[in-house]
């Protein structure tokens, strides 16, 4: 009787898709490895230290890829691992084309290449060359007189010229990216940092030299290359004023200037052409046309842009889901036809994926973990996994500035101290959203110190590292890292999740967010719950449900096309 409310309560395990490796599914006709991948971001820095000196390094991460194999992921990115005294933890480069003394030597670095090639593991580096160290030799060049052959590989500006326009610093403590240097009375560039001078791309010695050091790790093997800060290497070196109340306006004033698209050209010409290799930039310019002008394949330059948008919704204060929503649908259909995306929610500059998009609450934890990555694995893009976040793991959460490491954290107090802000607002906010909650080591069992490092870690590990860890979530077949798991599995087995058309179901429902993915005969609903209630969605007539494919919890709710969902619920159907 179809007008009696019957509700079907089905008991089903998560994930009980069939992905046999035999049943092949036919891929688009612009399919592309760095299309499918799956990409694993390690911070080295926190994620296994094997010589007991608190800092993870190169051999920890060869220790652990059998489990990085197990997640299933197909590509790992590598915060930088070049030497560095580490102002910004390694953003702030002295040696291209050396290791890191913390994180090991070249030979690590080679075995561990040919441990994750081994394994079918890509490896994508960071290049980190809108600016160097100042420890960098060709700063030191350039910074030792006006007329050395370096002088030009940095942004140098002669004090009798008078003080320069301003320029924003993120990582200054007073916002100031010019410093003088009496040692040649001019003053230079530093968008960052001041131990981060901002390289002279208009320099074509510099670019050539970049090339080099991209080619150097090709030819080493590596599969990829993420541009750090990317989209504000070119600079007008005429350093104009910009106007009034737009000077710290780093979106619109600073990223995508003068010949950034030509450098791009260039570099896919030198490095890019010669290599099987993937590109993609941090940021994607101001807008659309921007974005697709870095990545349209027609172009020749990179292959996808990192954008930023989705994930600057959460604010320390929370955000609103019908936002998400939208925001998250408005790219993707910008790129349904030409272009592609990088879908994240989380980095290394990020506080924890749970604490921040979900609800790190105990009862909550796991299902909104879990939810949460059933929404990066399920939507078009190349996905971005961080690690940690595969088992849920949270913000730290530190009270007093002093437990923080981050230069970002640490200058911006000093800035607000300054300035005469509100410290106490600052100090809110940070421990919400710092850098330093998604930098704490990895939590791999519950011996000493989360079973990380031997020694004293560099960070400290969550207090929570007994309950949540590698070693318990192992043996629990519902854990949020075998749930994990499972997703890749589907994801990889259904080339429906990777090219598949998205639609948006009832983009005003507040708290559930659902679409479909569609690849000819190939058809899926994915459906979750971002909110801590029940919540309910009648589908459309046009959706007719087939199997249940992935569900998060144990039970599902679901009468005909009325799906009642749990708290932080996520199932994904296939339809018909
Ligand atoms: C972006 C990186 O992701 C961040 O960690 C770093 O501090 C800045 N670029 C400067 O390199």
């Amino acid at each position: 009787m179809k007008n009696i409310l019957t509700i079907v309560l089905i008991l089903l395990f998560a994930g009980c898709a069939d992905n046999s490796e035999n049943d092949k599914k036919p891929l688009p006709e612009n399919a592309k490895w760095w299309k499918e991948a799956i990409i694993y971001q390690i911070y080295p820095r926190s994620f296994k230290d094997t010589n007991g000196d608190g800092v993870g390094d190169l051999k920890g991460i060869i220790e652990k890829l059998d489990y990085i194999q197990s997640l299933g992921v197909t590509a790992v990115w590598l915060n930088p691992i070049y030497t560095s005294p580490n102002d910004d933890n390694g953003y702030d480069v002295s040696d291209y084309k050396g290791i890191m003394s913390d994180f090991g030597t070249m030979e690590d670095f080679d075995i561990m290449l040919v441990g994750m090639h081994e394994r079918g593991i890509k490896l994508i580096m960071d290049v980190v060359v809108n600016h160097s160290s100042d420890e960098h030799e060709w700063f030191k060049q350039s910074r030792s007189s006006r007329d050395n052959p370096y002088r030009n590989y940095y942004h140098w500006w002669p004090a009798e010229k008078g003080k320069p326009n301003y320029r924003y610093s993120l990582f200054d403590e007073k916002g100031e990216a010019w410093k003088y240097d009496s040692l040649t009375n001019s003053y230079y560039l530093h968008y960052f940092s001041q131990k981060q001078p901002d390289l002279n791309w208009e320099n074509p010695k510099l670019r050539q030299e970049v090339y080099d050091i991209m080619k150097f790790w090709a030819e080493k093997g590596v599969d990829g290359f993420r541009l750090d800060a990317f989209q504000f290497a070119a600079k007008d070196t005429t350093f104009p004023a910009f106007p009034e109340g737009f000077e710290k306006n780093f979106i619109d004033y600073y990223a995508m200037q003068g010949n950034l698209h030509d450098y791009l050209k260039e570099m896919h010409e030198e490095v890019f052409s010669k290599y099987d290799v993937m590109s993609v930039a941090e940021g994607a310019g101001r807008n659309f046309e921007d974005a697709h002008m870095l990545v349209d394949e027609d172009r020749k330059e990179l292959n996808m842009a990192y954008a930023f948008e989705g994930v600057d919704i959460a604010r320390p204060d929370g955000y609103e889901l019908r936002h998400f929503k939208e925001v998250f649908s408005r790219w993707d259909s910008a790129f349904a036809k030409k272009g592609w995306l990088s879908i994240f929610l989380s980095n290394h500059d990020q506080a924890r994926l749970v604490s921040r998009f979900g609800n790190d609450e105990p009862q909550f934890r796991e299902a909104s973990s879990k939810m949460l990555n059933t929404f990066i694995l399920s939507m078009r893009g190349t996905p971005y996994c961080y690690y940690g976040d595969e088992l849920g793991m949270t913000n730290i959460g530190f009270e007093t500035i002093e437990e923080y490491q981050d230069i970002a954290a640490i200058n911006g107090y000093k800035k607000v101290q300054n300035q005469g802000g509100d410290i106490e607002e600052y100090m809110r906010n940070l421990r919400v959203s710092s850098r330093d909650n998604g930098r704490t080591p990895m939590q791999w069992d519950d011996s000493k110190n989360a079973g990380f490092t031997t020694g004293t870690p560099w960070l400290p590990v969550h207090e929570n590292y007994k309950k949540i860890n590698v070693k318990l979530q192992e043996v629990d077949e519902s854990s949020v890292l075998n749930y994990f798991r499972k997703l890749t599995a589907l994801r990889k087995a259904n080339p429906v999740m990777t090219y598949g058309d998205y639609s948006m179901i009832q983009p005003d429902h507040p708290t559930i967010y659902a679409f479909t993915r569609i690849l000819g005969e190939e058809k899926m609903l994915v459906v979750l719950n971002f909110g801590e209630k029940q919540s309910s969605m009648g589908l459309p007539e046009s959706i007719e449900i087939d199997k249940l494919l992935t569900n998060n919890l144990n039970s599902m709710h679901r009468d005909g096309n009325l799906i009642n969902l749990q708290p932080y619920q996520a199932l994904i159907f296939s339809i018909n």
